[in-house]
């Protein structure tokens, strides 16, 4: 993986500072990673964007971890565009869905984080260092719900992409069928494991001690707080498919799985939970 770095000086005053920082800088960006350290009254600041046409999370985070130290200014999240044309998956995920879901209700979720982190420490750490922190933790359950949807639909649209599902290839398929029995068997895990959610959450394809498996939590409960690593999700909240489907979560599911689940994304993740 090629990256394109550039690295600038901006003299900017307090006021300013804030503001602008908050644009330029981001941690949670699937696009680019934007990092800066404040020296006076000026932010040193590091732009990555990957040299790829995919815009995928990991291989960005992995560049910049080094970045990550206790004196960097971590600023406010920003909304992550989404990884495809609001249009390309149609018609299994209309844009009108996705204007919704993604415009107002992740945008909603990174709003409130951003206000309840706001001029605290917690301004200072990662989007994941957060939630494990706040996870079962009744006086912060508002910042870890904030938090892990923010976190769980960033996963979610790097989980889809146009043309896509169907089955996969390689050593995901291979792992798949250690640990299911067949690709047929993990669809059939997997749909039942979204369709029996009661009420809001999300299905998921983790890695759990080395071992591929479907869970489903509910409303904003994400794997990384339960030692797992995610792999895979399908959004189960009503807001995901209402519009779309209607009541009918099942057939959602199914379209995902068919038509709109990106595979090679999976497979990187799996790969590099793998390595870790
Ligand atoms: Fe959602």
């Amino acid at each position: 993986m090629c990256y394109e770095i550039r690295t600038s000086l901006f003299a900017i005053d307090r006021i300013t500072a804030r503001s602008s920082a908050y644009a330029m800088i981001s941690g949670v960006n699937y696009g680019e990673i934007r990092v800066a350290r404040r020296i006076g009254t000026a932010f040193f600041g590091v732009i990555a964007r990957p040299l790829h046409k995919q815009r995928s999370a990991p291989y960005v985070e992995n560049a910049f971890a080094n970045f990550r130290q206790s004196n960097e200014v971590t600023m406010a999240l920003e909304l992550p565009a989404l990884p495809f044309d609001p249009k390309a998956l149609e018609p299994h995920m209309s844009a009108n869905t996705l204007s919704f879901h993604h415009g107002k209700h992740h945008a909603a979720y990174v709003n409130n984080y951003n206000n309840l982190t706001k001029d605290s420490p917690l301004a200072t750490k990662s989007l994941e260092d957060v939630i494990k922190e706040s996870a079962n933790d009744s006086s912060k359950a508002g910042l870890f719900n904030n938090g892990a949807q923010v976190w769980n639909h960033s996963f979610f649209w790097n989980c889809l992409k146009p043309a896509g599902g169907g089955k996969p290839t390689g050593q995901l398929l291979s792992k798949i069928h250690a640990d299911f029995g067949s690709f047929e068997k993990f669809v059939e895990d997997f749909k039942a494991a979204g369709a029996t959610q009661f009420g809001s959450g999300w299905a998921w394809l983790v890695l759990d001690k080395g071992a591929l498996k479907v869970t489903k939590t509910g409303n904003a409960d994400t794997p990384m707080v339960h030692g797992q690593t995610a792999l895979f999700t399908v959004d189960v909240w009503e807001h995901a498919y209402y519009l779309d489907y209607q009541n009918r979560r099942p057939d959602f599911i199914a379209a995902v799985l068919e038509h709109l689940a990106n595979w090679d994304f999976v497979a990187d993740t799996l790969a590099k939970a793998s390595r870790a």
